[in-house]
């Protein structure tokens, strides 16, 4: 028989509710070269359609997508000028949100206003702006710049996929060390967060699990002998990962983006780049081919954790071990983006430092891939 008290101990998930507003800050939709194709895209984020075009100088510029006549499609229309104008009466939308012209009226109506979206682009990326209170970006929140001048890089490798569940998920990764063994195959040795006003820093060092990967014996591919990453997102939604991989012969430095934004509570886009640079011996077709295979293998890695995501549940209590990141601490910070401004409390944007001690994870961890390896459950057969 099982006592009150027992029972009273037994642990239940508290799934809470997803927040109702999106978080404030800016949010990137990915390369703009991809916009400036001289016609309107149709994005969907916040809980409503965007239109994305570039006016005559080559501009971006980005405004709710549904027309305030009779709420027709912006992103179905074409390009006239510096307006974008709509398939359905040709009503002529600017930049600024407001409308220049209905061809067929006398005069404009007054109050002819849509939203329009501030716009950055840097990098060769595309970000707006989103603050629910309707404030401008402050001149402090801002993402730093990657490519410095006098350095070479080549073009974002981009690929895009869209996940039915809240974005926090994608968020809590920032703390999630024991996932990096279960999850994506390596050994996570050092991991620290630091997280401080609007960024949460992740400081990892790992090896790949040799059950999963064994070494290449062949001698044709150069032996990875090593990565570190130091991934840092700025504001809710854009992460910057600057990634080393160690060859036994050359060493290949990258930015990965991992960046999102919402469709709805529920559903929210993830993009995620890279970009390689080049140094000597990582010059022109050999780097853009690294930056591509680069991609297919962090591709695999998004993969991993997107299976895990659709078949979770949202949970606003985890029971964490020692050797848990702070989630708690984590979610905290995330918070000051879903509240106003005036709201923000000290802890949601104080220092706060976390290193996970992964000695006796990586001890448990060791012993447990060579059994594997002993047991010949290696690659592909650990998982048949
Ligand atoms: S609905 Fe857009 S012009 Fe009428
Ligand atoms: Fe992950």
């Amino acid at each position: 028989m099982t006592s009150m008290a027992e029972k009273d101990e037994i642990r239940y998930i508290d799934s809470g509710a997803t927040p109702a507003r999106f978080a404030r800050g800016w949010h990137c939709l990915g390369p703009s070269a991809g916009y400036r194709d001289g016609k309107p895209h149709s994005i969907e984020a916040f809980d409503t359609k965007l239109v994305v075009w570039a006016d005559s100088s080559g501009e971006l510029k980005v405004l709710d997508g549904y027309c305030r006549h009779m709420g027709g499609d912006l992103s179905q229309g074409t390009i006239k000028g510096d307006t974008i104008a709509c398939p359905f009466h040709d009503w002529r939308w600017g930049g600024d949100g407001r409308c220049k012209q209905i061809p067929y009226a006398k005069r404009v109506p007054m109050r002819a206003r849509t939203r329009n979206w501030v716009t950055m682009e840097q990098d060769g990326l595309l970000f707006i702006w989103h603050d629910p209170e309707g404030n401008p970006p402050p001149a402090d929140v801002t993402i730093p710049v990657m490519r410095k001048p006098g350095e070479e890089w080549t073009d974002w490798v981009w690929n895009t996929i869209t996940i039915d569940t809240n974005c926090r998920e994608i968020v809590d990764n920032v703390v999630d060390m024991a996932h990096f063994f279960y999850v994506h195959y390596s050994f996570p040795t050092y991991f620290k967060n630091i997280f401080e006003g609007h960024t949460a820093i992740q400081y990892y060092e790992g090896q790949g699990r040799e059950d999963v990967r064994p070494p290449v014996k062949d001698g044709k591919k150069p032996k990875l002998l090593g990565n570190s990453s130091v991934a840092a997102y700025h504001g809710p939604s854009f992460m910057i990962d600057e990634l080393k991989y160690v060859y036994e012969n050359f060493t290949l430095e990258s930015n990965l983006i991992n960046c999102h934004f919402p469709i709805s509570p529920d559903k929210f886009t993830l993009m995620y780049g890279a970009i390689v640079k080049k140094t000597p011996g990582l010059e022109g077709e050999a780097a853009e081919k690294m930056a591509k295979s680069h991609m297919d293998f962090i591709t695999k890695g998004f993969e991993q954790d997107v299976a895990i995501w659709k078949n979770k549940t949202r949970i606003d209590n985890p029971l964490l071990c020692e050797q848990d990141g702070p989630v708690y601490q984590l979610r905290r910070w995330y918070e000051q983006f879903y509240v106003d401004v005036a709201d923000v409390q000290p802890d949601m944007v104080d220092r706060f430092e976390f290193e996970i001690d992964t000695t006796s994870a990586n001890e448990a961890w060791h012993k447990e891939v060579d059994a594997n390896i002993a047991a010949g459950r290696v690659g592909s057969k650990l998982f048949s």
